[in-house]
């Protein structure tokens, strides 16, 4: 069996790693991983993941594959198939989707079991937040069953595209005019932008690398598309709230000279171009801003509206974006570490196309 591991300070530097998978500890389940998706977000979990506590989830210490505590494992979302059970209540050949490490297989201790699905009660696993040791049953939810393919790629994204819509017009927008949404190819930028479009408050503009203008454009989600050599060619006298996923400190600074006061707020929901965001120069301007963290959100609108009303409201959007996603988005599977190192290079340099997504199995 394999998993990868990565030097949590240089993530180019991986190694794979072969484990015996032993025998099933009593009360756990054994479950068979993939397919998996990989997009940047998973790469902002690594650049994240002592502030936030992604690596501590799939900790190789915690499950002795590794004593090096350099090393981490990066979490991906995708489906799992139970292999083996000593859980009563949970058979083999139950179908999940979640939170996993890549790797070929692995063992959870499941809690709080319902029909819907369960929790992955391990004691290490306690301290991120609750929504990524939880795992659904896909045969009880009839959400999960179009688009299979595309569902592990979209789907963590585009609740927090559904949850950033709702943010701001919770906010009044901030009072803007227009929504600059920043790495506009990235699949949470383009799930805002479809809802902010479906929504028809303000006008969306997207901002985007030159090479990935063509295929913003081509979606139709955006009523506008800059790239981020072409700032200043926006008119700087509508009052703009912008929705940050590159992290890109560089493009931040320019848009605060360029709209001053007319920049109402800055939601910083990722950082897709995270080398840059590393580089960071120092703020010059005073607009409001706060880190989104779709979790906590999620949790509020589920206190809100119940968890009934938070799937339906959620679905309204989902379902249809889903729909659209066959115009913009191919879905290519490969099997195997050396597919899944070649793409996760490729992630790491920004070279997939926004066009396609990846799943994988090992
Ligand atoms: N706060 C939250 O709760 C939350 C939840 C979900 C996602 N997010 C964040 O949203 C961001 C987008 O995630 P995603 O999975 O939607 O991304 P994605 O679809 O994989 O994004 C691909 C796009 O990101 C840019 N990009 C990716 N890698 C790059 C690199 N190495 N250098 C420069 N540009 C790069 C490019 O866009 P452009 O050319 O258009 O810049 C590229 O087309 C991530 O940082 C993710 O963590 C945050």
């Amino acid at each position: 069996m394999q998993t990868l591991l990565v030097n949590k300070t240089d993530f180019a530097d991986v190694a794979v790693v072969n484990y015996d998978e032993g025998d099933l500890a009593d009360g756990q389940i054994r479950v068979d991983i993939g397919p998996f998706a990989l997009t940047a977000n998973n790469v902002t979990y690594m650049v994240t993941g002592d502030q936030i506590g992604y690596w501590s989830v799939f900790n190789p210490t915690a499950y002795d594959l590794t004593q090096d505590k350099t090393q981490g494992r990066m979490p991906v979302w995708g489906y799992g198939i139970v292999r083996e059970s000593r859980f009563p209540g949970i058979e083999a050949g139950a179908k999940m989707y979640g939170f996993f490490p890549i790797a070929k297989s692995m063992d959870m201790q499941p809690g709080r079991l319902s029909a819907h699905g369960f929790t992955d009660i391990a004691e290490h696993r306690s301290g991120l937040h609750g929504l990524y040791s939880s795992y659904s049953f896909t045969d009880a939810d009839p959400s999960y069953g179009a688009h299979v393919d595309l569902q592990p790629v979209l789907r963590p994204l585009f609740t927090t595209s559904f949850l950033i819509d709702d943010f701001l017009d919770d906010e009044s927008f901030f009072g803007a005019e227009q929504v600059l949404l920043l790495s506009a190819s990235s699949k949470t930028a383009l799930g805002t932008a479809y809802c902010l479009k479906a929504r028809g408050a303000l006008p969306v503009v997207g901002l985007t690398s030159e090479g990935n203008k063509d295929f913003v454009e081509g979606t139709e989600f955006y009523d506008r598309v800059f790239t981020y050599d072409t700032i200043t060619d926006m008119n700087p006298d509508i009052k703009t709230v912008v929705v940050d996923m590159s992290g890109n400190m560089g493009v931040i600074r320019t848009i605060e000279d360029h709209f001053e006061e007319n920049l109402t707020y800055i939601c910083r929901v990722g950082i897709s171009h995270w080398q840059e965001a590393a580089k960071a120069p120092p703020k010059r301007t005073a607009t409001p801003t706060a880190f989104f963290f779709a979790p906590d959100r999620a949790k509020q609108r589920i206190g809100d509206w119940g968890q009934a009303g938070f799937a339906e409201n959620l679905g309204t959007r989902w379902m249809p974006f889903l729909e659209s996603a066959k115009d913009w988005l191919t879905v290519e599977k490969a099997e195997g570490m050396e597919a899944v190192l070649e793409n996760y290079k490729a992630l790491l340099n920004g070279q997939s196309g926004p066009d396609k997504g990846y799943l994988f199995t090992l």
